[in-house]
Parts: structure tokens; sequence; C-alpha cells
């Protein structure tokens, strides 16, 4: 298991405890910075990340900013990532398991240390579940495409 981890300045001490974490855990991980607090544009450290996952470097990506949601959507357009902003147990199982989500996004004034730890152990624990639920991730792969649902 290898994992990418970004983050922008609003969830560098997150990045960092989560990086702890791992490193505690015995897990593989590249840090694709922030490497300060100093203010940075958090789109292109969510794409740094995001993109390593599509190309298949990384099982997992985990991309924080201070709410989560601009890293999201950054990392969304990136072609084959699925991200999820992830503020609970449910949601970090659910994404994995319907949704094959490839990277979760959290924020670091949304979620604490201890929950966020708790929410990568989850993630990457969890397995798709495959069935109905390819259908329907191959048509979220669909719409990347540009292919029209009817
Ligand atoms: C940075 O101030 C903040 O906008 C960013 O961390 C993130 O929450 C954006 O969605």
């Amino acid at each position: 298991m290898k994992l990418a981890i970004a983050a922008d300045h609003g969830a560098f001490e997150l990045k960092d405890s989560i990086k702890k974490h791992l490193d505690e855990k015995g897990i593989e991980y590249q840090d694709f910075g922030c490497m300060s607090k100093e203010s940075v544009d958090y789109p292109k450290y969510a794409y740094l990340a995001a993109s390593a996952v599509a190309k298949g470097e990384y099982d997992f990506g985990i991309i924080c900013c201070t709410t989560g949601l601009g890293v999201s959507m950054a990392a969304n357009k990136v072609k084959g990532v699925r991200a999820a902003v992830c503020t609970n147990e449910m949601l970090a199982e659910m994404t994995r398991r319907h949704n094959n989500a490839n990277v979760i996004c959290m924020g670091q004034n949304v979620v604490g240390p201890e929950l966020a730890n708790q929410l990568v152990d989850i993630f990457i624990a969890t397995e798709f579940e495959g069935g109905r639920h390819q259908r329907r991730v191959d048509l979220l792969t669909d719409i990347e495409n540009g292919k029209e649902l009817s």
C-alpha cells in the first residue's frame, strides 16, 4: 500500500498529523506538499497528488485543505480520480464501497486529527463492492469522457 498525500497551508498541520499516523502504522506515502504554512494555491497540490494516483503510482490519495472542498473540486478534475470529502466514518466507508473513491479529502477546520486518522484507516481498508456499483462508476467515467447520458 502506497499513498499520495497533499494539503494546502490551511491543512498543513492536519497533513503532518496524518503522516505521523501513517508512520506509526508503517504505511508508505509520498508527500506532495505544501511544505510550510505559507499561503499557497490548493489546486496545485491537489493536482500533484491526484494525478499521481490517476497514473497508478499510488493506491490512494489523501488531500486536505481548510474545508476539504476546494481540493476535492481540483482532484475531481483529474481524469480517473474519484475524490470524496469525508466528514464521518460512514462517508469514508461508503465512498469506498459504492463509489470506489480513490482520493479522500478532508478539511482541517472540519475534522479533528483523531477523526481524520480514523477516516483514513477506514478509507484504505474498505473494499469496493463492485456489482451494480461498478455500472454506476462506469457511468461516472462516461461523463468524464464527455459521453451524453440519456
Ligand atoms: C484557503 O484559504 C482555503 O480557501 C482552502 O484551504 C480551502 O478550504 C478551499 O476550499
